[in-house]
């Protein structure tokens, strides 16, 4: 004991001074580099694949992964997720780490034009400067893959909704504050993008945050998105941590039922059980709403 505990510190002190982060997993201390700190944040908690990866019958292609997915046609635009491979062509392979950065927390693609707010850059100011660097990073390490996406058409400019609370980057130290640190998870998230209701195309993310009744249509037909507020009756504010988890992460809800898509079930399934235990304190906060 007292030797493992001996050997851990000395990594800590490796590892603290070479890349200045270290993650504790099963009891073992190793070093998390930018590129694997993008990559946990990219392929769970931000779900950038559910929505820039082309899908097949069994969901994700993985080996198309990030070349352009999903499309929406709406009375704003009509877009494409783009293809955020490192492709010279048709991905973001020309892009520097500084416009990565200003698209995620600004929208603006290098020449300017604004991307679509389907793509949640109103929930992204509020990443630390190490994830930015972090998520950029691991961008730059993906496979790429030759995809063109069709250009995107925009009908009427509309500014990305800034979400409440994600106005500026979260001081590095609020991380180790539990409820504070499931904020910061839900808001790169974007959970409440999707559990609020949407009202003359303006989310009213004090008054209805997390009441749910947001439709989506897909191939697995209508889903509506739950109320997830701390209401005991029509929100998740009687259920216990285990079954807010398990509807987390493998997408079953409290009777046993099968979640429908589009949330990213699989995806919030690779995150570590401190993020997820993390994300319900924080959700146990949301103010109960019918
Ligand atoms: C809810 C769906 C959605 C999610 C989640 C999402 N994106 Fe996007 N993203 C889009 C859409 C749609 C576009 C294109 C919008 C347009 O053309 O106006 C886009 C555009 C982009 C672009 C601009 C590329 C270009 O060539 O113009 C980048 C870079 C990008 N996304 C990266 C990411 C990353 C990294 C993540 C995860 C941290 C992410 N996106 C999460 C939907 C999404
Ligand atoms: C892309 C949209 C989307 C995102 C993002 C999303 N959800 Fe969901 N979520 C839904 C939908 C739709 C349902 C309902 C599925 C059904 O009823 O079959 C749901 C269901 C749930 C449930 C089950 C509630 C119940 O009553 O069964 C919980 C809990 C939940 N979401 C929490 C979250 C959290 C926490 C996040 C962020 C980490 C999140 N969701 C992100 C769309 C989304």
């Amino acid at each position: 004991m007292s030797s493992l505990l001996g050997r851990a510190s000395s990594m800590l002190q490796i590892s603290l001074s070479a890349v200045g982060t270290i993650i504790v997993l099963g009891g073992q201390v190793r070093a998390e580099t930018l590129a694997q700190r993008g990559s946990y944040l990219v392929n769970t908690i931000m779900t950038c694949g559910n929505c820039h990866t082309p899908k097949g019958p069994n969901g994700d292609i993985a080996d198309k992964a990030f070349s352009g997915g999903l499309s929406w046609d709406e009375a704003a635009f009509k877009v494409t997720a783009a293809n955020i491979t490192p492709d010279n062509d048709t991905g973001i392979g020309k892009w520097s780490d500084t416009d990565i950065k200003k698209l995620l927390v600004s929208g603006k693609r290098p020449n300017g034009v604004p991307v679509a707010a389907i793509m949640p850059t109103g929930f992204y100011n509020i990443l630390t400067p190490r994830d930015l660097d972090a998520i950029s990073a691991y961008l730059h390490t993906v496979k790429p893959v030759a995809n063109k996406v069709p250009d995107p058409s925009y009908k009427i400019d509309a500014a990305p909704q800034i979400f409440p609370g994600a106005e500026k980057p979260l001081p590095k130290s609020a991380l180790r504050d539990k409820v504070k640190r499931g904020f910061y998870l839900a808001t790169i998230g974007h959970c409440m993008e999707c559990h609020t209701p949407m009202v003359k195309g303006q989310r009213d993310f004090v008054n209805d945050l997390g009441k749910g009744g947001f439709e989506f249509v897909g191939p697995w037909g209508k889903s509506a998105s739950s109320n997830i507020t701390s209401s005991k009756t029509k929100g998740i504010g009687a259920w216990t941590d285990a079954e807010i988890k398990r509807a987390i992460t493998k997408g079953i809800g409290r009777n046993g039922n099968k979640l429908k898509p589009p949330m990213g079930y699989g995806y919030y399934a690779g995150m570590t059980n401190t993020d997820v235990n993390a994300l319900v304190a924080w959700l146990r906060t949301v103010p109960a709403k019918q």
